[in-house]
């Protein structure tokens, strides 16, 4: 079976850049800028990542992120990302990248996304991994710190396929970034955010009627509410699920407590990801070896899920149809 995954074609649609920040790299760019992180080497850093919920999470990601200085950083985080999705056999990806975060500390946004995007076309050109950049909207900031962000993107806007929404969840709904949203869709970004991490099923419904997206990042919480789960299954709406990400936030219990697959026998567009792979504890084949270990997955299902991350992503139907044919040989 980790056979199969391992050969499988597969997209990555929820991957955060910044969550790809693996502690040798952290503590490499911190001594490179001479940035203070309150650990004293490598061990330490991994030690501190072990979280209770998404909070105490976002906490040690954004301190993480201050060691992101130069556009060099930005491109060396990315190539190590897409190396690694080499490797994994991670033929297409939907990068989310978080602006704000670095803007805020002074980081021009040419710089993040100039060095992003450079090992972006290195991708395609060397290794045949195509790739598409989401930028993320941080929900606990403002509808004017986003708006700004907005308007920041524009002379960018054919390296940018979309946006979302993600961090803090609880307390900080859809509703509040409804006309960021119209803004962004009249701009031609399509649209997708976090929702039903933490939050329960009127952010996704929220997600869905305010902010019209066309993909849930997320969405576990959706099977508390039938008629949610009626409604992604009649639309077709994917869920980019990620089992080890919620088993480290503890919005799932236990692995094998987790809903994905009882989401897919629903008839649920469910995808497999990695979110912040270098925070929890893994990149996409092993969130797969975790359903394997833990859920009974058959590679029938192994299969279905592949095929999903292609039909969920924003590729054109031709290409999605060459990865169905791919899979269907193996
Ligand atoms: N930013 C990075 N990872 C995230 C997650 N799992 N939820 C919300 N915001 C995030
Ligand atoms: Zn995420």
């Amino acid at each position: 079976m980790n056979d199969l995954i391992a050969k499988l074609p597969k997209a990555e649609l929820h991957l955060h850049i910044e969550g790809t920040l693996e502690p040798e790299l952290l503590f490499t760019l911190a001594q490179k800028n001479n940035v203070v992180i309150p650990y004293p080497s490598v061990e330490a850093v991994k030690k501190a990542y072990r979280f209770t919920s998404l909070q105490s999470f976002l906490d040690i990601y954004y301190a993480g992120a201050a060691v992101l200085i130069g556009e060099s950083d930005f491109f060396e985080l990315t190539w190590a990302y897409l190396l690694k999705c080499q490797e994994q056999n991670v033929l297409h990806v939907e990068i989310f990248f978080d602006p704000q975060t670095h803007t805020a500390r002074g980081i021009a946004f040419e710089t993040v996304i100039r060095g992003i995007t450079r090992a972006l076309e290195r991708a395609e050109a060397e290794l045949g991994i195509s790739a598409y950049l989401i930028m993320c909207f941080l929900r606990h900031l403002s509808e004017e710190s986003a708006f700004e962000t907005l308007q920041a993107s524009l002379p960018f806007k054919e390296k940018i396929i979309g946006v979302g929404l993600d961090s803090s969840e609880v307390g900080h709904p859809p509703s509040k970034f409804k006309r960021l949203f119209e803004a962004c869709a009249k701009e031609g970004y399509v649209v997708v955010a976090h929702a039903g991490e933490e939050g329960d099923s009127s952010y996704i419904w929220e997600a869905i009627r305010l902010l019209h997206v066309s993909r849930i990042d997320h969405g576990i919480r959706c099977d508390e509410d039938d008629s949610l789960v009626a409604y992604l299954r009649a639309h077709r709406i994917p869920l980019t699920v990620c089992p080890l990400s919620n088993v480290k936030l503890r919005a799932v219990n236990d692995m094998k407590n987790h809903n994905i697959l009882k989401l897919l026998h629903q008839g649920l567009l469910v995808t497999v990801n990695s979110d912040d792979p270098a925070y929890f504890g893994g990149y996409v084949n092993e969130n797969y070896e975790a359903l394997i270990q833990n859920l009974h997955v058959s590679p029938e299902e192994l299969k279905i899920l592949a095929k999903n991350s292609f039909e969920a992503s924003f590729l054109p139907q031709e290409r999605k149809e060459y990865f169905y044919r791919y899979i269907d040989a193996l």
